[in-house]
């Protein structure tokens, strides 16, 4: 365990789970630098005292000049980054014969966007003693919805990912692991009429009547974010690769 702060960069950090990591470790101590696109991150960094990135996670020239004037993640800095979190993502519907542009964004922000990220931060990762990443995966990677074949190709192949760079970056200590949320209440589980999925009678009937959650109700991001606190700390050193599904045990049924 280190003494010092330790310092965690959280994409997607303006919204649902990403915000409710970013303030969940700044309340345990974290330095918590909060990166979006959406330049509301600026509101949420000022509330939990992080300091703000606005980039879009796909736009390698764009993060790259935006990340350069974070003083933790210089080359020649003292500092160290002690973890990453990849949770900004986009949940964009996708029928087969659609608009092959949505397909495209839909991989590119979720699985080449967290890889951008996790380069780019590299560096500082590995001048910290206890180097974590965890990606926000989803349930979706093995469970398919309708019109998802984009958004659950991109988050299987992220948790495949996920491995991949548990294998490649031990050798640098970096432990990386990925979470797997189910349904879970955030401003992604609106309807485009404005409603809440989770409001649905549909939603109450499978899901809530039916158990088809056992815990009988969708998750809250700071139930996500308590599971992340594991992964990203230094109380983890001997879980990588794996994928932690958060989902009320609806994955554990059939
Ligand atoms: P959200 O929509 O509330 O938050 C996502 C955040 O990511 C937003 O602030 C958005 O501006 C940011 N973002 C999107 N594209 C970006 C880009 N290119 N560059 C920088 N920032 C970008 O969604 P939520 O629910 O908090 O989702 C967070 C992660 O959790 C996503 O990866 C999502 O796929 C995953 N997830 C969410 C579930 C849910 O039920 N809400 C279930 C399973 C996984």
């Amino acid at each position: 365990m280190t003494d010092s702060p330790r310092t965690v960069l959280v994409t997607g950090a303006a919204s649902g789970i990403g915000r409710a990591v970013a303030a969940g470790l700044a309340s345990a101590g974290y330095r918590v630098i909060a990166l979006d696109r959406d330049p509301s991150v600026g509101e949420v960094a000022a509330e939990i005292d992080a300091v703000a990135v606005v980039a879009d996670i796909a736009d390698e020239t764009g993060l790259a000049a935006a990340l350069a004037d974070v003083s933790a993640l210089a080359p020649d800095s003292s500092e160290s980054l002690d973890a990453l979190v990849n949770a900004a993502g986009i949940g964009d519907a996708f029928p087969v014969e659609g608009d092959l542009a949505v397909y495209r964004r839909v991989l590119e922000v979720n699985l080449t966007g967290a890889l951008l990220v996790t380069r780019a931060v590299l560096p500082a990762l590995r001048r910290s003693t206890a180097p974590r990443i965890l990606n926000i995966g989803s349930i979706q990677a093995s469970h398919a919805g309708g019109d998802s074949v984009a958004y659950s190709a991109s988050k299987g192949a992220l948790h495949s990912a996920t491995r991949a760079l548990a294998v490649d970056l031990a050798s640098d200590g970096i432990l990386v692991n990925a979470l797997a949320p189910g349904f879970i209440s955030t401003p992604m589980s609106v309807l485009p009429d404005g409603k809440y999925e989770f409001e649905t009678d549909w939603f109450r009937q499978v899901y809530v009547d039916n158990a088809r959650i056992p815990l009988r109700r969708p998750g809250t991001a700071d139930e996500v974010a308590a599971a992340a606190e594991f992964f990203v700390s230094p109380r983890n050193t001997y879980v990588t690769g794996a994928v932690l599904a958060v989902d009320g045990g609806m994955t554990a049924t059939f």
